[in-house]
């Protein structure tokens, strides 16, 4: 093995859903970041677990090797590995740990393993020319992505308590699925988000789910918008179509409400001041602008990733395997992907 240095390069790896990314820092200055998102779910409205697998498989290698290339370093530098234990689709995560596993074999290097939401959050951390500013601990974070939905209070990179969360759908779950109930193709954030900007987010109410303490609830506002779409289909089979940007707006407006109200309380209760936000539901512009609102009034000291990071992308991980390096905290051939892993 070679000796611990003080600026490490480190290669991330994330597989664990659906895109397939490899990243170079140094330290936690990114030097390149290559992902691969894959097309074929967009056909069956979500994630094939087993198609997923099967296209990390086809990509990892070119995916890395890109990596290097951009970074212009050869495989020979690197210090450490760093991959995506999990949380994620087993047979996804997988493919990423393996690949990880043989490579660190190959090249007599350390293994770090990474919590996929840990990786979300340590996001704000990676340093690029336009991700520069990091928040300062503690911290609130707002991780709201495909599969979770959490405010954390984080009082370092490795001291992180999950203050609440959902208790059903999580909030990119709640764009996709209602984004399905639109006839919009898969993922539906992004689209919901792009449509909204020409709607009126007043045209239509949507009740607010009742949920004590910090935890949030999406899918009472999934079936109330389903119920609402079939009622008022009846009267007109193209409703949606004729009126899509004002139902993404209301949506959208909708979800954003919710995720603030919490927000505010978790600010309330702490009386912490410093706001992160992570995880692919943090690329969306309403909710930038909504907090950036909010902390422009409210003296908040807020920090948003830049869009880059927000998603699914192997950065994230490579930079909280950065962290883990200089706390020594490595793990070995023995290590198994895992598909829940809280944090
Ligand atoms: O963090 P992420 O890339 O993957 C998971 O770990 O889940 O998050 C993916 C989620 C999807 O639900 C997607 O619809 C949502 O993030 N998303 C957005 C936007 N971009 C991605 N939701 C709303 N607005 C966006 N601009
Ligand atoms: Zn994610």
């Amino acid at each position: 093995m070679k000796e611990q240095v003080e600026q490490p390069i480190i290669l991330g790896i994330e597989s664990s859903c659906d895109d397939t990314s490899a990243a170079v820092v140094r330290g936690t200055r990114l030097l390149s970041s290559v992902i691969a998102s894959q097309k074929v779910h967009e056909l069956w409205g979500g994630v094939v677990p087993e198609l997923a697998s099967r296209a990390h498989q086809q990509n990892i290698v070119p995916v890395v090797d890109a990596a290097f290339k951009q970074a212009n370093i050869r495989k020979e530098d690197v210090n450490a590995i760093a991959f995506t234990r999990g949380p994620g689709l087993l047979g996804s995560l997988l493919v990423g740990t393996s690949f990880a596993k043989s490579l660190s074999l190959a090249l007599g290097v350390p293994l770090i393993e990474v919590n996929h939401m840990q990786g979300h959050i340590l996001a704000n951390f990676v340093d690029s020319d336009e991700n520069n500013h990091h928040p300062s601990f503690p911290f609130l974070c707002l991780t709201v992505s495909g599969g979770h939905t959490q405010i954390v209070r984080v009082d370092d990179y490795f001291s992180m308590t999950v203050l609440g969360e959902t208790i059903d759908d999580a909030a990119g779950e709640a764009f996709d699925k209602i984004g399905k109930i639109l006839s919009l193709p898969y993922p539906a954030g992004p689209h919901i988000d792009r449509l909204s900007r020409e709607g009126n987010p007043q045209s239509y109410v949507f009740s607010r789910p009742q949920v004590a303490g910090l935890n949030f609830s999406f899918s009472g506002l999934k079936t109330s918008v389903l119920y609402f779409i079939e009622k008022m289909k009846k009267e007109n089979e193209a409703f949606v179509e004729e009126n899509l940007a004002d139902l993404c707006a209301s949506v959208q407006y909708t979800i954003i409400d919710i995720l603030l109200r919490k927000l505010k309380k978790a600010v309330k209760e702490t009386g912490i001041r410093t706001i992160a936000i992570a995880g692919g539901v943090s690329a969306n512009s309403g909710l930038r602008e909504a907090l950036g609102v909010w902390a422009e009034k409210s003296h908040i000291d807020l920090h948003l990733p830049s869009l880059h990071f927000t998603t699914d992308n192997a950065a994230m991980i490579a930079v909280t395997g950065y962290f883990k390096y200089i706390k020594g905290e490595f793990t070995d051939q023995s290590a198994v992907a895992t598909a829940r892993y809280s944090l």
